[in-house]
């Protein structure tokens, strides 16, 4: 039963964690929920975090997002004590997380990236494990497993085997462990990664519930810009174990605001080019042969008058494919010293 092993650990562990933290001092006064200062942690040779800097605010939901390998795993396993750092420091609810882990283990929860839940067990006992293994009373074990269940949503399936459930409710009853002790500040690791569009969107709902509800701080990891968009109240945008933009969802999006439509014709004037440009939103438009591309603020909103010209134009359209910004645009223009984004984020 690895996830049971896991939840055990962090219990068990902190007895044994005593770790002097060389930097220590500044992150655990903070008043703010998650803050990280120079943090840093090293695998042999591989830098995972490279002296990253981090600050949450109580309520808020951060949406660390990040390509494969980018160091999210190693960032969330610090902030919840399962890892040390190789230097730095880093405070959870105003805990430091080497010096005083049982206190943060007490203010977070958890669902890892790879929680390997047991199947043969139902969703009930397993809450009433992790109940037990916070050290709930069996009063207290009664009222939080039926208080977490209406946060979870699973209905009548708590009392079936996990083995039979679908990914979205195994990652819901995953998200129901990790808030049985009634955490302050609860890390998802990639919580969509692999679900179906259906299961992605109840996880969405769950999350944003979960925030407006019990004004939980939400940390959570992804690979999705469209996630982060969709959740966060600020994104941090982390790349090779630094981060290296952060802010609202909005104000990111307006620094990548260029979507591209490409339109193939069998043949176009030249004043259909004009007539492109002077559409509202549109920010550029070159044509080459039959194929033009604009590059606008807001794609689909461009979509409809964009249709209107051409079709006021006469113009055989063959295919029209509409590219929205991905998290790789995002980096591109980050790694550029001089880009908008990189003055915006300091
Ligand atoms: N236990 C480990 N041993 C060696 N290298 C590791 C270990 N954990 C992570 N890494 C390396 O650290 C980097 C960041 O990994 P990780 O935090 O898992 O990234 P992400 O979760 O963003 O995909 C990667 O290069 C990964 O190979
Ligand atoms: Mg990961």
């Amino acid at each position: 039963m690895p996830y049971v092993k896991e939840y055990y650990i962090l219990i068990s562990m902190s007895e044994t964690l005593t770790y002097e933290s060389q930097v220590a001092g500044t992150a655990g006064r903070s008043d703010a929920a998650i803050t990280a200062a120079g943090l840093e942690r090293r695998f042999g040779a591989t830098v995972a975090l490279a002296g990253l800097e981090l600050a949450v605010e109580r309520g808020e939901v951060y949406g660390f997002l990040g390509p494969n390998g980018a160091g999210k795993s190693t960032l969330i396993r610090i902030l919840c004590t399962l890892l040390r750092p190789t230097g730095g420091t880093a405070s959870v609810a105003g805990h430091d997380v080497v010096r005083e882990p049982q206190a943060v283990r007490l203010k977070m929860g958890v669902a890892l990236q790879d929680a390997a839940l047991d199947e043969r067990a139902t969703g009930r006992e397993l809450l009433e494990l992790q109940a037990q293994l916070h050290g709930l009373g069996r009063a207290d074990r009664r009222r939080r497993l039926s208080e977490v269940l209406d946060l979870v949503n699973l209905g009548g399936a708590v009392d079936r085997r996990i083995g039979g459930y679908s990914g979205g409710m195994k990652r819901r009853i995953d998200l129901a462990a990790a808030l049985i002790h009634g955490p302050e500040v609860l890390f998802l690791d990639e919580p969509t990664t692999g679900l179906d569009p259906a299961s992605r969107e109840e996880v969405w709902a769950e999350v944003h519930r979960l925030n407006e509800e019990l004004g939980l701080t939400v940390f959570l990891t992804t690979q999705y810009l469209e996630e982060a968009d969709a959740l966060a109240d600020r994104i941090g945008i982390i790349r090779g174990g630094r981060l290296v933009v952060e802010g609202e969802p909005a104000v990111l999006k307006r620094l990548v605001s260029e979507d591209v439509i490409v339109i193939e014709t069998e043949g176009h004037g030249p004043w259909l080019v004009e007539a492109l440009r002077a559409l509202d939103r549109v920010t550029e438009v070159t044509a080459d042969r039959g194929t033009i591309v604009v590059k606008a603020q807001d794609s689909t909103a461009t979509l409809l008058p964009l249709s209107a010209e051409l079709s006021r134009a006469n113009v055989h359209v063959r295919s029209l494919t509409l590219r929205t910004p991905t998290l790789d645009d995002v980096f591109r223009q980050c790694a550029a010293p001089q880009s908008d984004m990189t003055r915006a984020c300091g």
